[in-house]
């Protein structure tokens, strides 16, 4: 659906945003998979070049400094190309309850995910607008339209990202370039969920955001539970989502935030 664009993917290395980058290729585009862990995003973007074809270039870039920022659009469109479709997923969550909560992980939250997404959008903006042409979206969360409990740092960097999003269509939509976002539910089997020692289950079992459960087996039951179509997220089900809203099939959606969460916002 999306055959000759280029995509810049920031968190790409892992996670949801290697399952972006890949399938990004396979719908056709050149891709640059940006990350803070520079080797880890050469060997994703080597491994999706060899399976679909495409052009594909990992990037070391910390979303928070400008500079790798600004250097990530730079470098592509010198040496890709014009950019088509700018994805802002890379994230962070520090699960802590609010009493505890230390003030320098709740300030490292709202800098990656808030204004790494900000920096992301203004420079995508900065080379998009001349073309007047193209496509910004954002990894959001169903924690952006909801309150979540001993995660108020991750709750409020999403909120704000929502705010980004419609502000940046406003101004964007004289421009010709739409943003939107996606709220993908919990992605139970992905590694920001599995990690033995930094993943969800672990911190939420640590933070008590369950009550009564005292194994991650218990954490995962109890968000299973919350679901009304019985299943945790998958990266495909966010992709789908991700490459509809990048398509020309959605041309008139801008300042958007859809939920792909099961029916789980619902409750
Ligand atoms: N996993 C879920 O259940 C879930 C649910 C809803 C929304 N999301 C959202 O999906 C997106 C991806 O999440 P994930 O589960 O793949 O997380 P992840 O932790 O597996 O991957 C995040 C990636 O971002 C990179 N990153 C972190 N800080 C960075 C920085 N400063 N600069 C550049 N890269 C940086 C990491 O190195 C990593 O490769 C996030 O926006 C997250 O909020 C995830």
């Amino acid at each position: 659906m999306l055959a000759g664009r280029i995509a810049v993917v920031t968190g790409g290395a892992q996670g949801l945003g290697e399952a972006i980058s890949l399938r990004f290729a396979r719908e056709g585009c050149d891709v640059v998979v940006a990350d803070i862990r520079g080797e880890a995003a050469e060997s994703v973007a080597a491994r999706i070049a060899i399976e679909t074809g495409r052009r594909a270039r990992g990037l070391r870039v910390d979303v928070t400094r400008e500079d790798d920022v600004r250097a990530l659009f730079d470098t592509t469109e010198a040496e890709i190309g014009p950019v088509d479709i700018a994805i802002a997923n890379a994230a962070i969550l520090i699960a802590e309850p609010i009493a505890e909560a230390d003030a320098a992980k709740w300030r490292a939250v709202i800098e990656v995910n808030l204004v790494g997404n900000f920096l992301t959008f203004k420079h995508a903006c900065r080379v998009m607008m001349p073309r007047r042409r193209g496509c910004l979206l954002q990894v959001n969360s169903k924690s952006g339209k909801k309150g979540s409990a001993a995660n108020s740092a991750y709750a409020a960097s999403k909120f704000g990202g929502i705010g980004l999003v419609q502000s940046v269509a406003l101004e964007m939509a004289p421009h010709g370039i739409r943003c939107n976002a996606v709220c993908p539910g919990n992605l139970l089997d992905s590694p920001l969920w599995t990690d033995p020692e930094h993943g969800l289950f672990a911190q939420y079992l640590r933070a008590g955001k369950v009550p009564g459960a005292r194994t991650v087996e218990d954490v995962r039951r109890a968000y299973l539970a919350q679901v009304p179509l019985g299943r945790g997220c998958t990266y495909e089900d966010v992709c789908n989502v991700l490459v509809f809203l990048a398509s020309d099939a959605a041309s008139y959606m801008t300042g958007q935030a859809i939920n792909v969460t099961g029916g789980q916002e619902m409750r």
